[in-house]
């Protein structure tokens, strides 16, 4: 397989990170989950008791603290500054306030400029909410994930259970319809399709369904997969 880009965004819950695990792992390239690295920083600041306002001080705690990433065979390891916080970074408390964190044009450079490093020798599925638009806006591939608010809720509430996590399906929607809303809103990077990003609503697909379908658009743009 040609060591392409493949760029995968969309709101919460709309299937990308799982999608793109299974994508790198059929290629052998590598994955990167951008919304592991926002919600890294936000655990940062909760840990450091930085308000999430303070810019600069979030910008401070990314340079003081790397954020790094060990690949395994079904996903990845989210380490900041060699502490393994891979299940931290998904508690309630880092998910309500990522979307404020993430909205700071200076916390995204720090993150963006990381990721394109990443990225450069080609060969990664990155996923995220302006992949398509702001970090590789050359990928070869761009696909935009949707589903029904309902049909993503009832995916994280069921997620929730089977990890043992508390679960109430209404603040879950609540939570979900309000980041979408706020990552859709913000100034900088917004959520937002790109232009040449094919758009896939994966509502009622199974998870096999909505591989076919990217590596159909994979094929359709004339690259094999081998
Ligand atoms: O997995 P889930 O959909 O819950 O979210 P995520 O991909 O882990 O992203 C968490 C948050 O990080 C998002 O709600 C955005 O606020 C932010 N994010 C972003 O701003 N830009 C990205 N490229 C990725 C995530
Ligand atoms: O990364 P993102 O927040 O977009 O979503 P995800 O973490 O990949 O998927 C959220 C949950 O939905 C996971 O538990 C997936 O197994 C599930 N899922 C699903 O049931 N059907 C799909 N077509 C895609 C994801």
């Amino acid at each position: 397989m040609e060591k392409i880009a493949i760029a995968i965004d969309g709101p919460a819950s709309s299937g990308k990170s799982t999608v793109a695990k299974l994508l790198a792992k059929e290629f052998h390239f590598i994955y990167v989950d951008t919304g592991a690295m926002y919600r890294a920083v936000t655990y940062l600041a909760i840990q450091h008791k930085v308000p999430f306002d303070q810019e600069d001080c979030l910008v401070q705690l990314i340079k003081k603290y790397p954020i790094s990433f060990e690949q395994t065979g079904n996903g990845q390891l989210v380490f900041v500054n060699s502490q393994d916080v891979t299940e931290a970074i998904r508690q309630a408390d880092v998910t309500s306030a990522v979307s404020e964190v993430s909205a700071h044009g200076k916390v995204r450079e720090q993150l963006v400029r990381i990721q394109q490093e990443l990225a450069q020798s080609g060969g990664v599925v990155m996923d995220g909410r302006d992949i398509g638009t702001t970090v590789l806006p050359d990928a070869e591939v761009k696909i935009f994930l949707v589903a029904s608010v309902e049909e993503r809720a009832q995916r994280r509430y069921k997620e929730n259970l089977s990890k043992g996590m508390k679960a109430d399906f209404d603040s879950i929607k609540e939570a979900i319809a309000q980041r979408d809303y706020l990552d859709s809103h913000r100034t900088v990077s917004p959520l937002v399709q790109a232009e040449d990003a094919v758009k896939i609503d994966t509502t009622g697909l199974t998870i096999d369904q909505v591989v076919a379908k990217i590596q159909a658009v994979i094929l359709a743009k004339g690259f094999e997969i081998t």
